[in-house]
């Protein structure tokens, strides 16, 4: 942990890695780690870390952890980037990536920042970790902490999270709060009980060890592309992702392993988008959304906490930011599933939605390579299909009627193998 420090993002002050903040004491603002380039350029040099398999730990000169034998581990990270000819074509794109982060242990990206966030609370002695959630996070902590044997308590929207996520969470013995309000009063409680009780460990995004864990998805891309992305598209909730992945191409960039970033477009659902109206009006901050709504109930944040790093990375990179309607949204989990048989949770088939605007209104060129994230698995959301669909047909059990149904009564001839 000699190469790591903490830094406040609003007045540079620095304190010690082990430190157990969450925001500045100074100012309040957000805190992130900073890693001591020399040192680790020097150890990279001679570990031949290229040459392991990726996973979240491939990096681990650049993650934050005291003791190898303390990493609490699922084996994250190592996600296909699976190249999308068939919706490239449809969209008008020749080189189009999708990143599939439902391909993680407990199903989504949220495992790259719990490993890390929780080894640090297995390492700083913490008994209890605590999140407030959407639904992925509370699943992905309680996977993480019950391997670590931690006490888990997770705070959900009542009735708002999606029940493959909160099934996830009961399983794996966490204490459930349901509270009647959205995910930012849910937050708001969190951040207040740990303030209060310094024995329960944050594990929200706001924790700077997580986007450590997350900023992994940026040194994949890298190295599975071995280039950088022209273009990066992704889901923005609580901003703490897209911070992660601008942190990762910006350290992999002072290392002097790649020699550019890509432009960074952050996609929100239009009940849900404060981002998009900061972006869209060229503002340094946001304005909270009081009720936000969406179908894409990941995402349905109104106050992202990590809201001034997300600005920051989408201006750095000279990207920008979309809101999509949940009719779109539902659109594009369809194509993406139909086309290349990748079924992921609505939030994340929003950048395939946003991709269709980029093109059609020609920010996005035909040749250029686009990576977007697919943050969550399909499978946490099932009712949304439900909803959505037509119900399967049912039948009498007899060959005849399924064949007449399915209009192969005529002969066919059996398949040559
Ligand atoms: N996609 C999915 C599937 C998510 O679960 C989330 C966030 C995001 C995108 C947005 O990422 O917050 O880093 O901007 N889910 C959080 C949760 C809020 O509690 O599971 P972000």
């Amino acid at each position: 942990m000699n190469n790591f420090s903490l830094s406040c993002i609003g007045c540079n002050s620095i304190f010690s890695i082990t430190e157990l903040i969450y925001e500045c004491p100074k100012c309040g603002d957000l805190l992130e780690v900073l890693i001591d380039y020399r040192r680790i350029k020097a150890k990279l040099s001679k570990s031949g870390w290229r040459k392991r398999p990726i996973s979240v730990w491939k990096y681990f000169e650049l993650l934050p952890y005291q003791n190898a034998s303390n990493i609490i581990t699922l084996n994250e990270g190592g996600t296909g980037l699976h190249k999308c000819r068939k919706l490239g074509a449809f969209l008008g794109l020749d080189n189009l990536y999708v990143k599939n982060e439902g391909e993680n242990p407990t199903g989504s990206f949220k495992d790259r920042g719990m490993t890390v966030g929780v080894t640090r609370a297995f390492e700083s002695g913490a008994q209890s970790v605590i999140c407030a959630s959407t639904g992925n996070t509370s699943a992905s902590l309680s996977a993480y902490s019950a391997k670590a044997g931690m006490r888990r308590i997770v705070l959900i929207p009542s009735g708002k999270i999606a029940y493959g996520k909160l099934a996830q969470a009961i399983v794996y013995g966490a204490q459930i709060v349901q509270v009647q309000g959205n995910f930012d009063e849910s937050l708001k409680i969190v951040l207040d009980i740990c303030k209060r009780n310094r024995q329960v460990y944050l594990l929200n995004s706001i924790n700077p060890f997580r986007i450590e864990g997350q900023k992994t998805l940026a040194f994949e891309i890298c190295d599975q592309l071995g280039r950088v992305p022209d273009y990066m598209v992704m889901p923005v909730g609580n901003a703490g992702n897209i911070s992660a992945a601008w942190k990762g191409y910006s350290e992999f960039l002072n290392l002097g392993i790649i020699s550019d970033r890509p432009k960074m477009i952050g996609v929100q659902a239009q009940g849900a988008s404060p981002i998009f109206q900061a972006v869209k009006n060229s503002r340094k901050s946001i304005e909270p959304i009081k009720k936000p709504e969406t179908i894409a109930t990941a995402i349905r944040i109104g106050t992202p906490i990590s809201w001034k790093k997300a600005l920051r990375a989408i201006y750095e990179s000279n990207g920008t930011a979309l809101a999509i309607e949940d009719k779109e949204i539902l659109e594009a989990q369809s194509l993406l599933a139909r086309l290349e048989g990748l079924f992921v949770e609505p939030a994340s088939a929003s950048p395939i939605a946003a991709l269709k605007k980029l093109v059609r209104d020609g920010v996005i060129k035909k040749k250029e390579i686009v990576v977007c994230i697919a943050t969550g698995n399909g499978l946490k959301d099932p009712e949304i299909v439900g909803r959505m669909y037509e119900k399967p047909i049912d039948l009498a059990p007899e060959a005849e009627i399924v064949e007449k149904f399915l209009g192969l009564s005529e002969a066919v001839s059996p398949r040559v193998i």
